[in-house]
């Protein structure tokens, strides 16, 4: 297992009785983890400075408790790049930093390839990965079904001072996206897939190759 340990925005400062402790920049958040099994906080004093908790409700959702008021979004930077966090609905944040050490992994792949890069990134999210490869000089096709999540895709690659750089945001479903782009015979270099365990996309059939 490869660590995310260049980072200086976010650290996890303790975990127990399923719940992560965890500093984003100057902001402190509780959020629940499955596979954090044991009950001792290692740490307990640093559970007092605590910004915000998400908790599950026995009903299936969950929400954000405010310990102190919090401000609606916030920027962490990971060594070049920059990302607007926010609190939002199934405990999220808008970033997996776990994810920094594939984007390292891509910033040297493309670094070193010495020659013009296309990316196609599928379930692309808030843009983690699309601006890593922007950032290394690649150019990409930043997918996502969720309107929302492209706007916060944007948002993030003005922050990290990307805008400029070639990249192309497409609202859709990957299946009928990459179905077209087969049709168009567009090829790409590097193609980045995280998809989560529920797509949202009218399409639920296989790819038609
Ligand atoms: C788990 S997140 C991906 C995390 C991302 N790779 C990262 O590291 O930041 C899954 C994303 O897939 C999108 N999504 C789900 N089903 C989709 C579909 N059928 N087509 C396109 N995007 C979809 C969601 O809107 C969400 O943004």
């Amino acid at each position: 297992m490869n660590i995310a340990n260049n980072w200086k925005d976010y650290e996890i400062l303790d975990m127990a009785n399923g719940e992560k402790l965890e500093r984003w920049k100057d902001i402190i958040l509780v959020r629940p983890d499955p596979q954090i099994i044991w009950k001792e906080k290692t740490y307990p004093k640093k559970w007092e400075k605590v910004n915000a908790v998400y908790k599950r409700s026995s009903s299936g959702g969950g929400g954000w408790s405010y310990k102190t008021k919090l401000p609606e979004s916030w920027q962490i930077k990971y060594k070049e790049l920059t990302f607007n966090i926010k609190p939002m609905g199934f405990k999220h944040t808008g970033l997996f930093p776990e994810q920094a050490v594939n984007w390292d992994w891509m910033i040297n792949k493309i670094k070193n390839a010495k020659r013009p890069i296309k990316v196609l990134n599928l379930f692309a999210y808030t843009g983690g990965a699309t601006v890593a490869c922007l950032y290394a000089g690649a150019s990409v096709c930043h997918v996502d079904s969720s309107k929302g999540m492209v706007t916060w895709a944007k948002e993030n690659v003005i922050s990290s001072k990307l805008q400029d750089k070639s990249i192309r945001y497409i609202v859709d479903d990957v299946i009928k996206f990459v179905n077209r782009e087969i049709r168009r015979e567009n090829k790409y270099d590097a193609i980045i897939m995280d998809p989560p365990s529920y797509g949202r996309g009218a399409s639920r059939r296989g790819l038609a190759i």
